[in-house]
């Protein structure tokens, strides 16, 4: 058969997101690329892989061997990668790093910092929400994940920072400035909140949820920039990470309220599935981030509650 390592890449991706909108993000295609590489694949195979029903794509049976195949070709093809990496050592190396959407607020401070002390090496960001990092992992598809709730199963989970989890308002809201507000009071209130496979939206719903208090989702966004502005021109109530609020706390266009049971006490964690075999340059930026994050990066903190 004489398919291409690229036509695999493209079906692996679909198969895996079950969507040809999603898989031609993810790689950096359009949608007409992604759909002529499945084209040319399932002449090359002679079979159809993907079948539609209704608005939504399965995998045939074809489909389903192909991708088990994919995804051992795809492990062994990245274990190349690293053993090839790990020759060049930490001079010419190249680094992967996939990262939950708001870890972006601090990550390439991370990166300048590790690259300042080893100028040969060169990075790869991949910056995404947390559930596709959870699939990202589950085919090792890169050196190191930085997240902020690994999944309680498999992979490894190295805790290196707080991770705190804040309520915002605009200065001028009712709640603002007063002191130890009761959770129920929020009952009512109408809150902007991140999408769905979204770290920070899962921790948020597990809170009130796990407090027995029901708060309105009245606007859905996509990342915490949006959450901000949003919150900032009067649309509702935010839960983010302290981590991407530097600016606007520093020129007081948001304020933190100052609610009971918050703030949410969480981590960041640098993951890798188990038994990952590290290149050097990988190996080097976990100590790296493991000693060196709470003097590289100076964030925002809390007082101890
Ligand atoms: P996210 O952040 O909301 O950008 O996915 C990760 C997390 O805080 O768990």
């Amino acid at each position: 058969m004489n398919f291409t390592f690229r036509q695999l890449k493209a079906f692996e991706a679909v198969a895996r997101h079950l969507s040809y909108t999603r898989a031609s993000e993810e790689l950096h295609l359009t949608q007409p690329a992604v759909s002529m590489q499945i084209r040319q694949l399932e002449e090359h195979v002679g079979l159809p892989l993907f079948e539609q029903i209704g608005k939504r794509i399965h995998l045939t049976d074809a489909g389903r061997e192909l991708y088990h195949y994919s995804c051992a070709i795809a492990a062994q093809v990245s274990e190349l990668e690293m053993v090839l990496e790990e020759m060049k050592g930490l001079q010419r190396g190249h680094l992967t790093i996939a990262v939950a959407s708001t870890a972006n607020y601090f990550v390439p401070r991370l990166i300048a910092a590790f690259c300042q002390r080893h100028q040969g090496v060169s990075v790869t960001l991949e910056v995404t929400n947390r559930e596709a990092l959870l699939n990202l992992l589950a085919i090792n598809a890169m050196d190191l994940a930085i997240m902020g709730q690994p999944a309680s199963s498999d992979p490894v989970a190295h805790p290196f920072m707080e991770n705190p989890l804040v309520i915002i308002a605009p200065p001028d809201h009712p709640l603002a400035g007063e002191k130890g507000i009761p959770l129920q009071r929020l009952a009512g209130e109408g809150f902007v909140v991140r999408e769905k496979g979204s770290g920070t939206r899962a921790s948020t719903e597990r809170f009130f949820a796990e407090h027995g208090v029901a708060i309105r989702a009245t606007q859905q966004m996509h990342s915490s920039e949006a959450i901000k502005q949003a919150v900032e021109a009067g649309l509702g109530l935010g839960v983010l990470s302290l981590h991407t609020l530097e600016m606007e706390l520093a020129l007081n266009r948001l304020v933190i309220l100052d609610v009971e049971g918050f703030p949410i006490r969480r981590h960041w964690y640098l993951v890798h599935p188990r038994g990952k075999r590290f290149s050097k340059v990988g190996e080097a930026f976990l100590n790296f981030t493991l000693e060196e994050a709470g003097h590289v990066l100076h964030l925002p903190t809390l007082p101890r509650s």
